[in-house]
């Protein structure tokens, strides 16, 4: 721009001598005159590079220290170990974290497990409950002590642990066993047979499942965990042989319409659509003396030998010795350990008699066997019985939950992410090897532990807590973590935000996410985030659509609605995203306490190589071969699980959309219109209507408010972080200008001291022993070297806080800060209260958001089953898997067609939705 002018200028010169091109110079005065128009001219494009370079600049650094400023927002003068100002945060942690995963060390892992069961007894549950203590110990860099810290719950340094972490402000992730007690049973013997009507056995079933070398660890160990079910009855029955289908109220139902007499008898039942321990329970509630459960190959879909498929080891059909084991326990009652129900089982707890566990005996059998007794059936030969033997050992047993915490900078918001882990154990749970069930799940959580400990060695640290759980017997009915939810039921309502659930992660092709509907959006773009396994160009969310590649031309009609049922069961919102039932985990978290909660996975469709669910055949070998070749699967999991862990811990406003869910309510109270117009109830539901649109209406406020609160927050630490920066440059250069000449900048010392922060913080503020932090203070990110330094907002705002608290603080640093900052303008102070107003905002708004799910927990639970107090959704009262949703009105509805309950459940919703909206009102 300048450039053009000093021609311009030299032609407008008057009398002066035509000079020689290059040589001559130019009279003195347009001498002088040019140089100083050339110099303004560098001086401005200088300037102007200047100040371009230093805006990209700060841009950039207020870019990369966003968790610097995010920190001294939520965590005050509590920035212990808060080591890099350009820690990596938000997009570039998430990235840093989603390299870790892969599906070598995913492999390594799940060959640790999967490999070889434990043998009897709990020493092998107890070593998986230490590896796993191990594993945090060495990733998230805490120092191993001994003796181990294995706590007997209930005791003071088992609530201490978990309590501590809101109570005292742990700098430092820790980590601990936790021993709850709760009574168990482990199989003695069993025998099935068929009586003549002499009483002689005329056939006695091999229980056990055949196995050979094809498969070595099926071969190995195809009769190390006894076919049974866990929580069953023990005891003796004989009977006649009824067919129940599958045994699901429905079926029930039938059988009693049209006459049948079940009472006395022996009822067999196939796997599939609810749950078994309910199956058990319809049989149980129709006077049958005991109750059989078979896997049927019609069930498989195409992939059965009838369609051309081999039988497993030899191809990916079903191996019809294959038994699915499981517990019996009544699901849908409450999950847990039986005898402490809604309280947890200490060693010394007063126990009860449990409610949810079958009083008949069950046995879980192969097609192989199932076959011999249908026949029997079939060929009429009612006239002899069927005799079954289920001897178990009932008693305390002790469980293992292994637990982790990283500690954020708000203290009083924890994320929990938790997986099952009781594995390859031969009286605990996971059945025999369990390379799905859990240790695909296990695998993937390693990779997420990884992930979060490279984060940790750069420096991150969550805004949030995180508490990463491993929990133990979740296959006996959910028990390691519904004991500690019953434990810490007060502190999980007052501080955790989101509970992050990892059961199996694979067992087949097709990917599937299930959510608190506040969720669901958040779902549905973290996993759009993530790479298909094995597509290339295509997301994780596309394996939504994924089925299994074995097609045929049979496929038994009754499975095919059966599973088109259990689909709809998980009815998806409009997003494609599921809703909870139960059967794993989250159930405590979100159906007692009110926990917005996630689960997902690749399961298993009707055309992919038959899920041997709790058998000795899902074993690493037919994972490896059958379900994940290659471990993508486990990988794009370990991927999605973590992305899910940092967004919610490290988002400013809480990634829960709580408008989708009171538009998902307008869906289900539409369900239960339809219900009741097909049971021709007389029942109105416009007042329920009225009061969740209001709901509806606040959400849609709280939207508001909390985007503005977010984007005020954001703009105020760009201010003051530009301020600073700005500040900070023009001292530099001050200090280099007096450096010139010789005069020592007097701002040096006090602001080394403002650099490092607080002295009382200097410990924290050393690396970590056992972690690989470099030894000199400057890192290197992005090319850019970066000292380690606390700035001096933290100060400032510890200052205001002391003020607001009244106390008055002697130390010496903070006076310090205080000249210092007086110093500066009341502009720094309005900026201060300004930015101190915007954290409380949005920690108001996040609260809402989180009193949002709490707000669907009504203190008297549902009808007949009172532990579960969640009244938006629920596992069905006959499905167990899958989802109720409105279930005590739902249910007054379906079950007893009784308008006047109907009535009665309506005003229990409509009261705790008024009550709901109120509470969101901004
Ligand atoms: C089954 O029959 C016995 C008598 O044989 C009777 O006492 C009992 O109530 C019946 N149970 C059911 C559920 O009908
Ligand atoms: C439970 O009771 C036993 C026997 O009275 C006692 O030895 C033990 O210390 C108690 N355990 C706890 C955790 O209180
Ligand atoms: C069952 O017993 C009845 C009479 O007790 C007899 O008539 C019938 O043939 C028997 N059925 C079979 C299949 O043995
Ligand atoms: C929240 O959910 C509603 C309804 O599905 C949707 O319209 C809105 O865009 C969502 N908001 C966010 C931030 O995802
Ligand atoms: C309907 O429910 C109400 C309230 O629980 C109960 O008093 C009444 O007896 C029930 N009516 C029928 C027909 O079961």
């Amino acid at each position: 721009m300048a450039g053009n002018k000093p021609s311009a200028k030299l032609e407008k010169q008057p009398g002066t001598i035509p000079a020689p091109v290059v040589s001559s110079p130019a009279p003195a005065r347009g001498r002088c005159l040019l140089r100083r128009t050339v110099l303004v001219g560098i001086a401005a494009i200088a300037t102007f590079y200047y100040v371009g370079s230093l805006v990209c600049q700060i841009n950039r650094e207020i870019n990369a220290q966003q968790g610097l400023w995010l920190a001294k927002a939520f965590g005050g003068h509590s920035q212990k170990g808060f080591k890099h100002k350009a820690a990596p945060f938000g997009k570039v942690a998430e990235e840093i974290f989603l390299a870790v995963p892969n599906p070598a060390s995913a492999l390594a892992t799940s060959r640790q497990y999967a490999t070889a069961p434990h043998l009897a007894g709990s020493e092998g549950d107890y070593k998986t409950a230490t590896d796993f203590l191990a594993l945090l110990q060495s990733e998230l860099g805490i120092s191993a002590s001994s003796p181990l810290p294995v706590f007997p719950a209930g005791s003071s340094e088992s609530r201490g642990a978990t309590l501590s972490i809101t109570s005292s402000s742990p700098s430092k992730p820790s980590a601990w066993i936790d021993v709850y007690y709760p009574v168990m049973n482990t199989p003695l013997d069993r025998s099935l047979e068929i009586l003549d009507e002499d009483g002689n056995a005329v056939w006695a079933a091999n229980l056990e499942e055949q196995a050979d070398e094809t498969d070595s660890d099926a071969g190995k160990y195809a009769d190390a965990v006894p076919t049974f079910h866990g929580l069953s009855r023990g005891g003796e029955a004989a009977g006649k042989l009824v067919y129940a289908n599958y045994g699901r109220k429905q079926d029930y139902d039938a059988l009693v319409a049209s006459g049948v007499e079940l009472n006395g008898t022996i009822v067999i039942t196939r796997y599939g659509g609810i749950f078994r321990g309910l199956k058990v329970k319809g049989a149980q509630d129709l006077g049958a003396v005991a109750c059989l459960i078979y896997s049927d190959p019609r069930d498989d879909g195409t992939v059965t030998q009838e369609n051309g498929y081999e039988a497993y080891p030899n191809g990916p059909a079903r191996n019809p010795t294959s038994v699915q084991r499981g517990s019996t326990q009544f699901l849908s009652i409450y999950p847990g350990d039986p005898t402490t129900p809604g309280y947890p089982s200490y060693e010394n707890s007063t126990r009860t008699e449990g409610t949810n566990i079958p009083t008949i005996p069950s046995l879980p059998i192969s097609w192989a066997n199932a076959k011999v007794l249908l026949d029997e059936i079939e060929e009429g030969g009612g006239n002899r019985t069927i005799s079954l033997v289920n001897h178990v050992d009932d008693r305390v047993i002790p469980i293992w939950n292994t637990m982790g915490v990283i500690p954020g900078y708000i203290k009083d918001e924890v994320v929990v992410i938790g997986n099952h882990r009781d594995v390859a154990h031969c009286i605990r749970a996971a059945w025999v090897l369990g390379a799905t069930d859990p240790s695909s799940g296990t695998a993937s959580i390693h990779e997420v532990i990884r992930g979060l400990g490279v984060l940790l060695k750069q420096g991150w640290k969550p805004l949030r807590t995180i508490l990463i759980a491993s929990w133990d017997a979740e296959e006996y009915g959910l028990i390691g973590s519904t004991e500690w939810g019953e434990d810490f039921a007060d502190w999980i309502d007052e501080h955790v935000v989101a509970y992050v659930n990892l059961d199996s992660s694979v067992s087949g092709s097709s990917f599937y996410s299930a959510a608190s509907p506040s969720l669901s959006h958040f779902m549905r773009s973290a996993a759009e985030t993530i790479a298909h396994p094995t597509k290339p160009g295509l997301t994780l969310w596309d394996a939504t659509k994924d089925k299994g590649p074995l097609y045929g031309n049979h496929i038994d009609a009754e499975a095919l609605s059966v599973y088109e049922e259990e689909q709809a069961q998980m009815a998806a919102d409009d997003l494609g995203v599921n809703v909870l039932g139960s059967g794993s985990d989250y159930t405590v978290f979100l159906q007692r306490i009110g926990v917005a909660s996630t689960n997902n996975g690749f399961k298993s469709t009707l055309s992919d190589p038959v899920y041997h669910y709790h058998s000795v055949f899902d074993s690493e070998r037919w994972q490896e071969l059958y379900a994940d070749p290659g471990f993508l699967r486990h990988v794009a999991i370990a991927r999605f699980l973590g992305l899910q862990t940092l967004r919610l811990a490290d988002s400013i406003v809480l990634p829960l959309n709580t408008t989708h869910y009171s538009v998902q309510l307008d869906a289900y109270l539409d369900k239960v219109e339809q219900l009741r117009s097909s049971m021709a109830l007389d029942v109105d539901f416009s007042s329920l209507r009225e009061s969740i649109s209001s709901l509806r209406a606040a959400s849609v406020a709280l939207d508001n408010e909390k985007s503005e609160a977010e984007s005020e927050l954001r703009h105020l630490i760009r201010r003051i972080a530009r301020r600073k920066f700005v500040r900070d440059h023009i001292r530099k250069a001050w200090c280099k200008l007096r450096k010139i000449f010789r005069k020592p900048c007097k701002h040096r010392k006090h602001e080394a001291g403002e650099e490092y922060g607080h002295r009382g913080n200097e410990e924290h503020a050393r690396p970590r022993a056992g972690h690989a932090h470099p030894a000199s203070p400057a890192r290197t990110i992005e090319g850019r070297t970066v000292k380690p330094r606390v700035g001096r907002w933290a100060g400032m705002l510890k200052e205001q806080r002391e003020r607001e608290h009244g106390r008055d603080s002697a130390d010496k640093h903070v006076r310090g800060q205080k000249c210092h900052i007086e110093a500066h303008d009341g502009k720094d102070k309005e900026l201060r209260e300004a930015f101190v107003r915007a954290v409380k905002r949005v920690r108001a708004a996040n609260k809402k958001l989180v009193a949002f799910e709490r707000g669907f927990i009504h203190p008297d639970g549902i009808r007949d089953r009172e532990w579960y107090r969640h009244l938006g959704v629920a596992p069905g009262k006959w499905l167990g898997y899958g989802a109720t949703t409105l279930p005590a009105l739902t249910e007054s509805i379906t079950f007893d067609a009784n308008a006047t309950m109907a009535k009665y459940e309506a005003g229990r919703l409509k009261v705790l939705f008024d009550k709901l909206a109120e509470e969101i009102q901004v």
